[in-house]
């Protein structure tokens, strides 16, 4: 696939843990559309090692960040310019976490100190990122921010538990900071909500292999894939999509537009 899509464009990428991740096939379609990037992730899921294959693969540069940090994200976007000698294209935000989850907390049985981690980890961050690329005015004009997010902010999926409040507020948070900075310099901000895949955050969910089963059979094209996700995201990063801002895009295979299946009746 040689369309050269993001020829010239430089990105920062949130959240490559393993070959798994949805950031790491992000990451990996950028540059071969032609991207630069720079890859950025907490410090304590670099110490793991994986990355460094990545880096070597996209000849990409690791700047540790902890997403909840302002004094690492202002590093971090200062450093980049100064890698890319320039302004930045896209961001990736393929971050989440649930700390109740976890440690086993139910929906009912919440804990608050765990929750206002999981909330800013998995939610404000996208407004920390945001905040931060725009007071150092480190986005050019426009740029794209994607965010991964999932159908349980509308639904009620019960074992997503609070990371279904996190979506929400982070779908949120890209309507209204897209606004801003759509004023400010045309930069446009979306999150994709994603079929589940099966990644270290995605089977963190109870439940998960059930779940992931149930979801390819109620969607009339089966599950998204995180490589599928990845090329969603590069049209997004493209400037084929220049228009598009603020929007909750689903890519699920048709899942969110589906009441029933004969796929699901039929095991009835
Ligand atoms: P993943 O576990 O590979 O990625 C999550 C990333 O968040 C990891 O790289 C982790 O190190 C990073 N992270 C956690 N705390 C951080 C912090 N304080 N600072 C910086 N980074 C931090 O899993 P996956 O599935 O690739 O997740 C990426 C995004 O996709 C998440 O937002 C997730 O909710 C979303 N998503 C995942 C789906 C799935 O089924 N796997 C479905 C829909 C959305």
């Amino acid at each position: 696939m040689a369309q050269n899509l993001l020829q010239g464009k430089k990105g920062i990428i949130f959240g490559a843990l393993d070959e798994k991740s949805i950031a790491w096939k992000t990451a990996k379609r950028c540059v071969e559309q032609g991207a630069q990037i720079v890859l950025t992730n907490a410090p304590i899921a670099l110490r793991m090692g994986e990355i460094k294959k990545l880096a070597e693969e996209c000849n990409a540069p690791v700047i540790p960040a902890d997403i909840t940090n302002m004094d690492d994200l202002n590093n971090l976007f200062t450093q980049s310019m100064e890698h890319f000698g320039g302004k930045i294209d896209f961001v990736l935000h393929s971050v989440g976490m649930s700390i109740n989850m976890r440690k086993g907390r139910p929906y009912t049985d919440l804990d608050y100190d765990f929750t206002h981690k999981t909330m800013d980890i998995s939610a404000i961050s996208l407004h920390r990122v945001l905040q931060t690329a725009y007071k150092l005015d480190a986005l050019n004009e426009h740029a794209s921010v994607v965010a991964l997010t999932y159908i349980a902010a509308q639904r009620v999926f019960p074992d997503y538990s609070e990371m279904a409040d996190a979506k929400a507020m982070l779908e949120s948070v890209a309507r209204s900071f897209g606004y801003h900075y759509g004023i400010k310099n045309k930069v446009r901000i979306n999150t994709i909500s994603q079929s589940p895949v099966r990644t270290t955050a995605g089977s963190g969910v109870k439940g998960f292999d059930d779940f992931i089963n149930f979801a390819e059979e109620m969607s009339p094209l089966g599950n998204a894939s995180a490589d599928q996700c990845a090329d969603y995201t590069v049209t997004l990063f493209s400037d084929l999509t220049r228009m598009v801002t603020m929007q909750n895009l689903y890519h699920d295979g048709g899942f969110s537009s589906t009441g029933v299946t004969m796929a699901v009746l039929d095991k009835k």
